[in-house]
Parts: structure tokens; sequence; C-alpha cells
């Protein structure tokens, strides 16, 4: 393989599925920078190549990934974060249009956790344990985690985590809805798979404009989210996808979509 942290595949029956490997497992998968350099390359590839619609990000049965690699974080000093731009390179998932699962098994702690909660969706194995214990090691979550789980679950529960840095389980994170579905440690890969796949029967750039719909309703107000989702409603009625869809549902077929 070309990476040296990272397995880059494409699977499920028409190969449309991306699916990155986090594969570091001396180190627990800890995101060092090389590691995040490569799961970002991956991710514009995937983003890149037609024939690939939904991306699945997962690590092992014993860790998903247990942080920022602390060890290279040890001499970081704060002018070094600012014209290095620490952390810039994380965007790359939070910012792809493709859909992305976590499939997330073992440990998801700090940057771990938070690369988990920067997917679309999380499936996550019954014995998962996430995270946010970076005040254990004097600093704080700086891939998102005070910011999305207090969105996600409310500022008590995300109070706790990020002020303990006490582990959760996956039980907690789905009654949580930080995690969608819950599966046997040695299903979720498997799972997640087939959730792309799912995914990926549908039309391209409906799919887009979907989760682009959906990702507002983090990041603006009620009235401009519903303005902004009727604006994009209105936006499928511009592609071939929409007639299309409708028209094989009134003929009682299949859609046939062209992403267009
Ligand atoms: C570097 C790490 C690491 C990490 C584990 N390792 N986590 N190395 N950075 N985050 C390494 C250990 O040093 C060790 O290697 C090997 O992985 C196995 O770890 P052990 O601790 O021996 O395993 P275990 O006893 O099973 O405990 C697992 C664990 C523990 C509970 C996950 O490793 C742990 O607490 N890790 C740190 C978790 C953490 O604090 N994460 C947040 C990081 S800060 P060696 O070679 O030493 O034996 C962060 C900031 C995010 O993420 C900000 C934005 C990104």
């Amino acid at each position: 393989s070309q990476y040296k942290y990272i397995l880059s595949e494409k699977v499920g029956n028409q190969k449309n599925v991306g699916l990155v490997t986090l594969n570091r497992p001396k180190a627990l998968n800890a995101l060092c920078d090389g590691l995040i350099n490569e799961l970002s390359n991956a991710i514009n590839k995937f983003e890149k190549d037609e024939t690939v619609s939904a991306i699945v990000i997962t690590g092992s049965e014993k860790a998903f990934a247990a942080g920022a690699d602390i060890k290279e974080m040890l001499n970081q000093t704060y002018s070094a974060n600012i014209t290095g731009g620490l952390l810039e390179e994380w965007d790359t998932v939070s910012k792809c249009k493709k859909p992305i699962i976590a499939a997330v098994n073992g440990y998801a702690l700090g940057g771990g956790c938070e690369l988990a909660i920067m997917c679309d969706i999380i499936y996550a194995g019954e014995t998962a344990k996430f995270g946010q214990p970076e005040v254990i090691i004097g600093t704080i979550p700086g891939a998102g985690g005070t910011q999305r789980i207090a969105r996600s679950c409310g500022k008590s529960f995300a109070m706790e985590v990020c002020l303990t840095g006490n582990q959760f389980t996956a039980q907690e994170a789905f009654n949580r809805g930080l995690v969608s579905k819950i599966f046997q440690p040695d299903k979720v890969v498997e799972e997640a798979i087939k959730l792309g796949e799912r995914i990926s029967q549908h039309s391209q750039i409906i799919i887009q404009l979907c989760k682009e719909s959906v990702n507002n309703a983090f990041e603006t107000g009620l009235a401009q989210g519903l303005k902004f989702e009727k604006k994009q409603f209105y936006g499928t009625f511009a592609t071939e996808d929409r007639k299309e869809g409708m028209t094989a549902f009134v003929e009682k077929r299949q859609p046939n979509f062209s992403n267009k």
C-alpha cells in the first residue's frame, strides 16, 4: 500500500464504498500527523472518485483511535501550533461532501472520539469506549469535542464528559444520540459498509444536498436552517434525478439515477 498508517480500499458488491482502516496498532491508532495526513489524502481521493458514493472509517477491535499522539504533542509549542496550523488537516473529514460513516470498536478517546463525531453517522460495537480525556493530561478537546458533543447531546452531558475525562460506553453514546446503532464488535464494519451501500443506491447529487442540509442544523438557528432546507429542496427540482425518482415511483419501477 502507498500508506504507512492506514489501509485504503474500495469495498461492497459494487466497490462503491471507500473503506479507510486506521492501522497503527502498536500505538492504538494514536493520530499522529503522518496518520492524519494519510487519512486526509485518502478521503480526498475518495471524494474525487466518481465510483465511490460513501466512505467508512474504522480502526481495530481494540481501538478506533486512542486520541491525538501525546508523544508527538509533548514538546509542541503555542507558537508552532499557530504557524504550523495544528489540526487544520483534520477538517478534511468534516468538510467532505460525501457521507462518512465511523465504524467504532474499542477506544475512541480524545481526538479519536472527535474524529468519530466528525463523521456523519456512527455505528459502534457493544464494547466501544468513548471519552474526552484531554483534561487528564492538562489540555482540552481541540477537534470539536466541546462543540459537537454539546450540540448533539446537550450541555450537562457534554460538560460531564469534557470536565471529568471519564469514558462512556457505546450504550450511553447511543442513549445520547451520538451513535445511531450498536452491533456485536465483529459485525460493525460489515454493517457500516452495508449502510454505505444503501446510501449509494440513491442519487449522489441528492445525497450531497441532503447531507449539506442536515449539517446546517448544527451551524445555524432554526429559521435559517429551515430556509436553507427549503432552498435545497427546491434545488432538487433542477436535477434530472428528482424527475427520474418520481417518475420511477409512478411507473412502479426502480429509479435509474444519472447523478445529474
Ligand atoms: C500516543 C498512545 C496513545 C496516545 C496509547 N498510546 N494512546 N501513544 N498517544 N494518545 C500508546 C501507549 O503509549 C502504548 O505504547 C501503546 O499505545 C498501548 O497503550 P497502553 O496504554 O499500554 O494500553 P492500555 O493499558 O490498554 O490502555 C489503553 C488506553 C491508554 C486507556 C487507551 O493507552 C490511554 O489512556 N491512552 C491515552 C488516551 C488519551 O489521553 N487520549 C487523548 C489524547 S489528547 P508504548 O510504546 O508507550 O508502550 C487528544 C487531543 C485531541 O486527543 C485534540 C485535538 C485532536
